[in-house]
């Protein structure tokens, strides 16, 4: 009895929905309500969020938010400038999160100087997703160079198998489109373009070069991709339809739910011409400020939770992604998650850690929306001019 009267319903929007990460999402639900609380789900489908972002706000309008939601990046400070988000700072300061959290990281997660999100990993989006037994069909290696990579998609295509499996969804786009940058262009060259928002890099002779690359995958790809889920995408290169893809490491989750063994089954490796670098993507929780003390107590558990070192190992490893907490035991992440472990250090100290403008790291909703726009019409338009494209990203660089 003592148990319910302290049990709180805590509302959750998510969008993980495929098979890795409905996984990764249950063990947050049964350690949520191991501590008395009721997990209950606002599950939105669809990468990236879009669809839950849209979800989201016609709740918060409506005066009808969820208890916490996954919001991440600088969209925690629109978010917080509508005055609609709860301070978790007792909790982060009773836990200790600065002493915990990169700097990089917690700075992020706070509005004015207060915890109001929750990190609870670091996802890394330059990775290339790689079927190894299709390549050794073709006799060719994994590729660490653009030219390399163009050499290998040309033997499989001989060989009669589809090289890279894609799909055609405005963010997947801009996921692939970032690598690429990154590889192309270099990390201080993807900082002045996609951080710095600089519009002679924007349009430079760099970014023209950079879309050409872009678009010299898409007849690597199939006619069907349109449109295509991404963990669609990564059954592709589990069941051997096609030979790569690019996505960030919640690809991973897809393999490990699929019972494949990273190094055997599948590879990791960094895409082309970005191994000294690192896109990172973090996901966080935001609670929303609500009326009731039960509802409450059920955020300050969810907070913590989400915070413990139990969690963060437990939930990273279904995820694909690693602890965004210092100082973790990685004895039981695998190759991909211990690289990814020690890429992101060296990395952060080199200065080549970047935001994934994909994935909302980089710039505000509006912004990158306008980015989306500019590189999904250059895919998906045959005829599309580079040059042209180049001009248009300096422009969506000025919407605010
Ligand atoms: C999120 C991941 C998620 C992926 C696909 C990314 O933006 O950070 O947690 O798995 O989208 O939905």
């Amino acid at each position: 009895m003592a148990f319910a009267a302290n049990a709180a319903e805590v509302e959750v929007l998510h969008w993980w929905t495929s098979g890795g990460e409905a996984k990764a999402a249950g063990e947050l639900k049964k350690m949520l309500e191991a501590k008395g609380d009721k997990w209950k789900d606002f599950a939105v489908a669809g990468g990236a969020g879009e669809n839950a972002m849209t979800a989201l706000k016609a709740r918060v309008v409506s005066g009808n938010p969820p208890a916490a939601a996954q919001i991440k990046g600088p969209a925690i400070q629109e978010w917080g400038a509508e005055g609609v988000l709860a301070s978790i700072d007792d909790v982060a300061k009773k836990d200790g999160w600065d002493k915990v959290l990169p700097p990089a990281v917690s700075n992020v997660m706070k509005y004015k100087g207060q915890y109001v999100a929750a990190p609870v990993n670091v996802h890394r989006v330059n990775w290339l997703w790689v079927n190894p037994a299709l390549l050794k069909k073709a006799n060719v290696k994994a590729p660490t160079t653009w030219d390399e990579f163009f050499k290998v998609a040309d033997a499989l295509k001989k060989a009669g198998i589809q090289p890279v499996a894609y799909g055609g969804q405005p963010w997947q786009d801009a996921t692939v489109f970032e690598t690429v940058a990154l590889g192309v262009g270099g990390a201080d060259f993807y900082k002045k373009a996609f951080v710095q928002l600089d519009q002679a890099t924007l349009k430079g002779p760099t970014m023209v070069k950079v879309l050409e690359t872009y678009k010299r995958i898409k007849p690597y790809t199939d006619k069907a991709s349109a449109g295509r889920e991404w963990n669609l995408v990564t059954a592709m290169v589990i069941n051997g339809t096609a030979a790569m893809q690019f996505m960030g490491d919640w690809a991973k989750g897809e393999f490990l739910a699929a019972g494949k063994v990273p190094g055997k089954d599948f590879l990791c490796l960094a895409a082309p011409g970005t191994a000294n670098a690192y896109t990172f993507n973090i996901d966080s929780f935001v609670m929303f400020k609500l009326p009731n003390k039960a509802a409450v107590k059920g955020q300050r558990d969810l907070a913590e939770t989400l915070m413990s070192p139990q969690f963060q190992e437990l939930f990273n490893l279904n995820k694909g992604s690693i602890p965004a907490r210092m100082g973790m035991d990685m004895s039981k992440f695998d190759e991909c998650g211990k690289k990814s472990a020690e890429d992101f250090k060296a990395d952060a100290a080199k200065g080549t850690l970047l935001p994934s403008f994909a994935h909302g790291m980089a710039m505000y909703s509006a912004t990158q929306g306008a980015m989306y726009d500019v590189i999904s019409q250059f895919w998906n338009d045959d005829a599309a001019s580079a040059q042209k494209a180049a001009e248009k990203l300096a422009t969506a660089a000025k919407v605010r």
